[in-house]
């Protein structure tokens, strides 16, 4: 979703926020612009489109080493040069990028109207930079501060004056900004991947924080002026390596084949053999409250909310606790009950999905326990819960999700696991989970390995207008996560139903035109499952079995065979061909896999 560069310093500050502006592009973003400030004057650039043609057709004239830069994902107003971001105020004096939603713009737009003030935009954002022209304050930093104050709603901002060149104003609140410092430099940024190649020294603004940016350093404060100290940190996990195709065609592609290596990575140092169990060190909860827990919620957004209905199925089964998924979105506006003997988990690759923010702030305020689980290192999520575990699975580029969705499997494996060897899961259990899990990265190469029969498939999908995608128990949310990925990147409509439910209304849609991916692991429920796949295929529905064994040919065409596990960590490899089969569905339809149509990487407003 949109996206904000900011820099300040001794270079040319056009480059600098083009090359950021070019990081964030995976966001997801239909117009871009810049402003900077120098040789007395604020130029700006702006348009809808791409970044790449927004570089091309910046004015070979563009002086300035203090300047803002924005990718716009459209809420208020059409993609248009017009609501692309840089927005000024009526003189060109300040030019404003925003990232969030101004709740009360009509009213402080209709205000200023009526006091006289054009507007150039349909954007919430515009009212900021009047806003900050009228504020009638001696420093940038005030004007920007005085206007904020008189705004609701979410914001991440960054601001330049024509008559304070040097300087950059930034303010978050509820949307992330990350200032990066250089040396006798400063950047600031919505999302670190525009600052990795210049900095590893980041501070987080915290919500209702503003900054000052000049080359020499920083200075923070809050809405009420009140100055705050804070303390830098370093970027983990992230290299601009992990930004680049490396020999792929997609970052669909790479991040399915970087598996082997970010499971064994999410594992890395979190398997004990001599307790059976798992080490999680961010936690922060011990032995007793973690018996005292008699139910497990877990919340999140659109994949996440997926991997974390496999993750409720993964810690009742081995820790023996109620536990169920919800989304998010869905959870924050049922005035949902909160039970002091929950342990709440957040989901959450970016850590910044607005639904997922609010719920686990609104959790908090009532007193509940909120353990994220979160991929991005620092992201307002993992900063906002108690304890939490990371997955360690790197930057995630595409805007669909695949390598973070096994690593959040894979956690809630270990989640499992630990909680269940605290209660009720015998040694013998952990020792063979132990095992189960340090055999997944190797398993994972083995399914990668099978990607050619993969591809011959997804040819018949993609040729498809609809298909059914089917699981029983553990294989229900894998099913419903492989229809979410066809539907991403391929734009085919796929659905998703448990097994079961097939012949209580579905089965009606069934015939040759309908195909059905099947997710049938070789356990309990096996025959079960055939028996589904069997009602199918007397319709003459066409079926490929994602499964353990090859099935007969009178219940599935296709099989694809994945190794087995152990039965709960099985789910965990059968996910995977689905990802693979809708990136070749993607390609053999021709759609652009990596930023699909209409979606954003992280919704970081509601
Ligand atoms: C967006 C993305 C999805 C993602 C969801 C949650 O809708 O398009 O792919 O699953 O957000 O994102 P999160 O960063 O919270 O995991």
């Amino acid at each position: 979703m949109c996206g904000i560069v900011a820099y300040v310093g001794p270079r040319d500050a056009a480059p600098l926020l083009l090359e950021g502006l070019a990081r964030l592009e995976y966001r997801g973003y239909d117009s871009a612009g810049l402003a900077v400030v120098g040789n007395g004057g604020l130029r700006v650039h702006k348009d809808a489109g791409r970044v790449r043609a927004l570089a091309a057709s910046v004015p070979s004239r563009f002086p300035g080493r203090t300047g803002v830069a924005h990718t716009r994902w459209a809420t208020h107003g059409v993609p248009s040069k017009a609501n692309a971001h840089p927005h000024t105020d009526a003189t060109g004096r300040y030019a404003i990028v925003h990232n969030g939603i101004v709740e009360n713009a009509a009213e402080l737009r209709a205000k200023l109207e009526a006091e006289g003030v054009c507007f150039a935009s349909e954007t919430d954002s515009e009212v900021l930079a009047h806003l900050i022209a009228r504020a009638d304050a001696p420093s940038l930093a005030e004007a920007v501060r005085l206007a904020l104050s008189q705004v609701t709603g979410a914001y991440g901002l960054a601001v330049v004056d024509r008559e304070a060149p040097g300087q950059v104003v930034v303010a978050a609140n509820g949307s992330p900004v990350v200032l990066g410092l250089g040396d006798r430099e400063m950047f600031a940024a919505s999302d670190p991947a525009a600052l990795v190649r210049h900095t590893r020294q980041v501070v987080h603004l915290d919500d209702g924080e503003l900054a000052v940016l000049e080359a020499r350093g920083y200075r923070t404060f809050t809405l009420d002026a009140r100055e705050t100290s804070k303390r830098p940190s370093a970027l983990e996990g992230l290299s601009t390596e992990a930004y680049e195709l490396g020999g792929y065609t997609h970052f669909m592609q790479r991040e399915i084949h970087d598996q082997p290596e970010t499971v064994a990575r999410t594992l890395s140092g979190r398997l004990d053999d001599r307790f059976s169990t798992a080490h999680l060190g961010g936690l922060e909860l011990d032995a007793r409250q973690i018996r005292s827990f008699r139910r497990v919620r877990i919340l999140g957004c659109g994949s996440a909310y997926y991997a974390g209905e496999l993750g409720a199925r993964l810690v009742e089964e081995l820790a023996r606790i109620p536990a169920d998924a919800e989304s998010a979105s869905e959870w924050r506006y049922r005035n949902p009950v909160i039970d002091p003997d929950t342990l709440y988990v957040a989901v959450s690759q970016s850590g910044e999905t607005a639904d997922t923010l609010r719920a686990v702030q609104e959790l908090r305020r009532r007193g509940a326990f909120v353990l994220g689980v979160v991929n991005a290192v620092g992201s307002s999520i993992a900063r906002e819960c108690d304890g939490g575990i990371y997955l360690h699975a790197g930057p995630e580029v595409s805007v669909t999700s695949t390598k973070t969705f096994t690593s959040t499997a894979v956690v809630f494996a270990l989640l499992g696991l630990y909680l269940g060897r605290i209660r009720d899961l015998s040694p013998a259990d952990g020792a063979r989970l132990v095992d189960g899990l340090r055999a997944l990265p190797g398993q994972i190469t083995t399914v990668l390995g099978g990607e050619d029969l993969i591809d011959a498939a997804a040819t018949q999908l993609a040729a498809a207008s609809s298909s059914f995608y089917v699981g029983r128990g553990r294989g229900w949310p894998v099913a419903r996560e492989g229809a979410q990925k066809l539907k991403e990147v391929s734009y085919r409509h796929a659905e998703a139903y448990p097994a079961s439910e097939l012949k209580h209304g579905p089965l009606a849609l069934v015939g040759p035109e309908l195909p059905t991916v099947a997710v049938v692991p070789d356990d309990e429920l096996f025959e079960k499952n055939c028996s589904t796949l069997a009602e199918i295929r007397a319709r003459s529905g066409p079926v490929l079995a994602v499964a353990h064994r090859r099935l007969p040919a009178e219940l599935a065409e296709t099989s694809i065979l994945v190794p087995k596990n152990e039965p709960e960590l099985d789910p965990i490899l059968l996910g995977i061909p689905l990802q693979l089969l809708a990136y070749h569905a993607a390609l053999a339809l021709g759609t652009d896999v990596d930023r699909p149509r209409n979606l954003a990487k992280s919704v970081t407003v509601e």
